[in-house]
């Protein structure tokens, strides 16, 4: 149970550097481990879920060493992991579990990946079945984890994707790569592109074409250990950027938050609503990054549809609540991936936010949100339901509240931001005392 802060009478203020990028840190360590060669990770965000994908690869038997944010990992090539000893817990990582599935499925070996109840009960198919195209074995149950991967000889993909989906492709990327002629993979729709940036910077052969869509990735390459500065994550940063646009006087700044355009949805959300955001481009390494600058505004509404959903599809609860407060009738549809998330997110998003006396309905693919109705509290007690992002979008929610809420399950938070709180803490007024 967590005390959360209520509306601070002067706004959030302040600047902040948000943790690394829990997708890139993933797959640092993942292509660190499959490289030759030291990798040195900064920046790496020591969260649940990418520890999780670090256990697993020290169980490949992969040295890894890590000093906080510091990770160093000795690679062993594409043909240098060996069996683990017993089943790989990824805990609640379903990217870990994606992607691991699809580099697994081409080692010589069997490994069983196994996960907490979350991600037991998330959709397993949608990998078994592309990489089974490929020659892959892959047992489930019922759909779900346990999986137990047959290690086999793999074939080229030429597959088109029926998912929007950046851990199917990346799982099809990593399995490629251990194929014997080249992967042809086509996407649904653009999804963040993070493997293809960090296999070019290895060393891989990978290229998109123009149709944003198309990806062509050579076999066996031969990567190359690399130093890689992780940046901070906008993912984490978006629910300060939502918070600094809500709470009335805040103005906040972001520091060194990642700006590759398939993650900036919330950014073009926000604009889109008539946000006040300034958003200023510092460098690109591989990844474009730079500082954001969002103050409190108000807000009109919006229709987001499928076309819209990849490029913010883990902010759509932060979306939901800029919705909660703008001044009219805002639409998302196409949304439907949200219902595998590591809740129902539609769902939970409708549940939480109701118990604001937030005018929302739910919808099979997405929800309507009238932003004029003001909210009525319902309720002392918000719920993370076990799920990182709906318990830190009501953390968010509650700074627009004139009486203070719990949040029960807050420690899922830990997932993806172990340290949110504190860094909330810092945009506040010091008589707000949170922690
Ligand atoms: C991720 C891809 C997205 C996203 C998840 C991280 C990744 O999932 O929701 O938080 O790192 O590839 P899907 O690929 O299932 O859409």
């Amino acid at each position: 149970m967590k005390k959360l802060s209520s509306q601070p009478a002067n706004g959030l203020h302040g600047t902040l550097t948000v943790p690394g990028d829990k997708s890139i840190s993933h797959r640092g360590l993942i292509l660190g481990a499959i490289s030759q060669g030291t990798t040195t990770l900064t920046n790496f965000l020591p969260a649940d879920d990418c520890l999780s994908t670090l256990g697993a690869m020290r169980a490949l038997g992969v040295q890894i060493n890590r000093e906080s944010t510091t990770v160093q990992i000795t690679g062993r090539g594409i043909h240098g992991l060996t069996a683990p000893k017993q089943a790989l817990d990824m805990g609640n990582a379903g990217t870990a579990t994606r992607l691991l599935a699809g580099l697994l499925a081409g080692q010589p070996f069997d490994s069983t990946l196994v996960g907490d109840d979350s991600l037991s009960q998330r959709p397993m198919e949608r990998v078994r079945q592309p990489l089974a195209t490929m020659g892959a074995k892959l047992a489930l149950v019922n759909g779900h984890l346990p999986m137990t991967i047959h290690g086999q000889h793999l074939h080229a993909a030429n597959y088109q994707m029926t998912v929007a989906s950046a851990q199917v492709k990346s799982a099809l990327i990593l399995a490629a790569l251990q194929a014997d002629q080249p992967s042809t993979i086509i996407e649904k729709l653009p999804t963040r592109d993070h493997t293809e940036r960090l296999l070019q910077a290895f060393g891989g052969e990978i290229a998109t074409a123009a149709d944003g869509k198309t990806i062509t990735v050579q076999p066996q390459p031969n990567l190359r250990g690399q130093n890689v500065t992780v940046p901070g994550d906008l993912s984490s940063a978006a629910f300060f950027l939502t918070a600094a646009s809500i709470v009335p006087g805040s103005r906040v700044r972001l520091h060194n938050v990642g700006l590759n355009p398939t993650r900036t949805g919330l950014l073009t959300v926000l604009q889109r609503m008539g946000g006040d955001v300034t958003i200023t481009p510092t460098a690109s390494t591989g990844e474009p990054f730079g500082d954001v600058t969002v103050a409190a505004t108000e807000l009109q509404p919006l229709d987001l549809t499928a076309a819209d959903i990849p490029a913010v599809i883990d902010e759509l609860p932060l979306v939901a609540l800029l919705a909660a407060t703008a001044n009219g009738v805002s639409r998302i549809s196409g949304a439907g991936e949200l219902r595998v998330k590591e809740t129902d997110r539609i769902a939970t998003i409708v549940t939480e936010l109701r118990k604001l006396g937030v005018a929302i309905e739910e919808r099979p693919d997405g929800f309507v949100i009238d932003g004029r109705r003001a909210w009525q509290v319902q309720t002392s007690q918000l719920d993370s339901h076990g799920d990182h992002r709906i318990g830190m979008m009501m953390a968010i929610a509650a700074l627009r509240l004139k009486t203070p809420l719990t949040l029960a399950n807050a420690a899922a938070i830990s997932i993806s931001y172990p340290n949110f709180f504190h860094d909330l803490q810092q945009l506040l007024p010091s008589t707000e005392v949170l922690v």
